[in-house]
């Protein structure tokens, strides 16, 4: 949550600097600021409530700051609501330090009340700014010094980036929990919270690690360790982002186009990763463990949150199908404070699209603190997590800038079936069985242009049914997650209505109370081993009047007895139907939002990486 981004060098600071937020913003964007030192000793700083165009325009028209260095900030807020008075960059008493930052201090109360005891004035209701003063009150002159001083009794999570107009000709950066990235240009420098704000900029970046310090020059860097402030050697790393990949492309929102890039994520995924003739997958990332120990796992827990955590239950099924493996699913907020039993024959698997989400990291240092192998399956590149666990799948999905997550589940279905085989075939999975999944999965992208292309109708529907403000939708076995988390998708970006994802079974244990006429169901029902029970269900809800919209397999006539919509999907693998039949899902709750006139790409309230607990 929240981005931040910093720039010294030959240019104007804003310019980077506001296309950095831009593109930051997904983070958070309730109020943004930022703060420039010109070449005169002078300093500005600018903030405003809102999206970063409001920022921009309060720049235009009121507040123009000039200068070759600069920090900046788009928020999402955790302590304070979003006004200007808390929005960063904060500052000291003089105004002469000041800070953005990304994390949450935890012991920030204690020091806020000894730093007033010393008689410092404090203007927001922040955290970030005790950090402010607490730098000021080592302050002689140093500012790497007054840093390092202040980090010291810090306790929490952070990326900070902080200028001052006593020690103007740097900008000092540091990290712990909080992601940080370092890009390097010719005679300049970049800072921000991920690489996708360096894109068009430079693609040579230094991945900032937890206690560590970055003193940022216009011509040199260097970095430093927070605990005692040796130097580090750290080597660029190339990034391989191209423009296009983030912008929207000719479509009205990131949503719409991130869902229909998935046949191409899915492409991505599976390229060069599937060895037809003998039902095999290659993973490269997971070759770098010693293979008999992953032959030796006798189970697997996979730990992730929100779209990704329903990702992990579909995995569930699939690894315990098909692969004979024990399988639990943990969200990680409740993972990280349990006491997990644990062993060396216990694998971790974290699955994230961001890398960063905080609960999920916690969760992974937990279980490889109790000797679990950690494994990952990460969208993006050089993110904590994928740096953390002990190898990995990256999904190649491209960065996924609409804060619900779409075409990232898609990828992540699909490598959790690559993975399925990978582990099944060193086990009981045959040839045969090996080659059914693989031949399939290489199919699906073409099957998913098909859902895709009735998006016309599955506007239509959204639009038919936007009266509403309850949706129940219910799925079973492979498609129980996918009821979920069109409800979930539903809930974020169309935010007037409430739905429920329900497993079918569980109907009758409750929420079958709720129907009635002004209840409308969907129902995911592609003809597969556990269709029948499903044909039960919508029975239940049509004897109470219960509006239906079905997913179905396509050449299903006799649904429509029941149905009063249904949007067909083509026939594959009962373990791929997810894959396939979460396309309509998506595209329901994005025109169901782009009806009630949201900016469905950020909905209110939510942020994309979720950083904090
Ligand atoms: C839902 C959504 C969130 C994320 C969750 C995990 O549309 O975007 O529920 O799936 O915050 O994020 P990652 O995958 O980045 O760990």
């Amino acid at each position: 949550m929240c981005g931040i981004a910093g720039y010294i060098g030959k240019n104007q600071a804003n310019e980077f600097l506001l296309s950095a937020l831009k593109k930051l913003e997904y983070r958070g964007y309730d109020s943004a600021g930022m703060t420039i030192l010109d070449s005169d000793g002078s300093l500005g700083y600018v903030r405003s409530v809102g999206k970063i165009c409001d920022l921009e325009k309060k720049m235009r028209n009121e507040k123009k700051i000039t200068g070759f260095v600069g920090i900046a900030h788009t928020r999402w807020a955790t302590h304070g609501c979003p006004s200007e008075k808390n929005t960063h960059p904060h500052h000291d008493c003089k105004k002469d330090i000041f800070i953005v930052h990304n994390g949450i201090i935890e012991n920030y109360k204690s020091l806020k009340k000894s730093l007033e005891k010393s008689g410092h004035k404090f203007e927001s209701e922040t955290d970030t700014e005790i950090i402010a003063h607490l730098i000021e009150s080592h302050f002689d002159g140093n500012l790497q010094q007054a840093v390092f001083n202040c980090l010291r009794h810090i306790e929490g999570a952070y990326a900070i980036a902080v200028v001052s107009k006593s020690d103007p000709d740097k900008i000092i950066v540091a990290k712990k929990g909080s992601p940080l990235v370092i890009g390097v240009g010719d005679g300049e420098y970049f800072v921000a919270s991920d690489a996708s704000a360096l894109v068009g900029y430079t693609d040579r970046v230094i991945y900032l690690d937890d206690d560590e310090m970055g003193i940022i020059e216009k011509d040199k860097y260097k970095i430093v360790s927070t605990t005692n402030n040796n130097q580090i050697h750290k080597e660029h790393c190339k990034i391989d982002s191209n423009v296009c990949e983030i912008q929207k492309c000719g479509h009205e929102f990131f949503l719409l186009k991130e869902i229909f890039e998935g046949p191409e994520v899915v492409e991505n995924s599976i390229r060069g990763r599937i060895i037809s003739e003998k039902g095999l997958t290659k993973l490269g990332g997971l070759e770098v463990i010693d293979q008999d120990k992953l032959r030796n796992i006798n189970r697997i827990i996979i730990i992730a949150c929100g779209t990704a955590n329903y990702a992990g239950m579909i995995g569930e099924y699939m690894l315990e199908e098909y692969a004979g493996i024990p399988v639990e699913v943990e969200i990680g907020s409740e993972f990280r404070y349990r006491k997990p039993i644990i062993d060396e024959k216990t694998a971790v698997l974290v699955v994230s699209q961001s890398g960063e989400t905080a609960d999920t990291i916690a969760s992974l240092q937990e279980a490889k603190r109790k000797g679990a192998l950690s494994l990952g399956i990460v969208n993006t590149v050089g993110s904590t997590i994928a740096r953390e666990t002990d190898a990995g799948v990256y999904n190649h999905a491209g960065p996924e800038i609409s804060v619900a997550s779409t075409k990232a589940l898609m990828s992540q279905i699909t490598v959790l079936a690559l993975l399925t085989v990978y582990i099944g075939r060193s086990r009981e999975m045959s040839l045969v069985t090996g080659k059914r999944i693989t031949d399939e999965l290489k199919k699906i992208p073409k099957l998913m242009n098909q859902v895709l292309d009735t998006n016309e109708d599955i506007k239509r529907i959204a639009q038919k049914y936007s009266k509403y403000r309850n949706f129940l939708y219910l799925g079973r076995k492979y498609n129980y997650p996918i009821a979920c988390e069109g409800a979930l998708k539903l809930k974020e970006v169309a935010y007037k209505i409430h739905a429920e994802g329900y497993a079918g079974g569980e109907m009758k244990h409750g929420p079958i109370a709720m129907i009635d006429e002004n209840f409308p169901c969907f129902f995911i029902a592609p003809s597969d081993s556990v269709y029948e029970k499903m044909w039960s269900n919508m029975e239940e809800v049509k004897a109470r009047n219960g509006k239906i919209i079905a997913i179905a397999t396509e050449g299903n006539e006799d649904i429509k007895d029941l149905a009063d919509d249904v949007i067909y999907i083509p026939k594959t693998l009962e373990m791929l139907t997810p894959i396939l039949t979460a396309i309509p899902l998506h595209l329901f709750a994005a025109y169901m939002g782009i009806e009630f006139g949201f900016d469905v790409d950020k909905p209110r309230n939510l942020a994309k990486s979720v950083t904090v607990e």
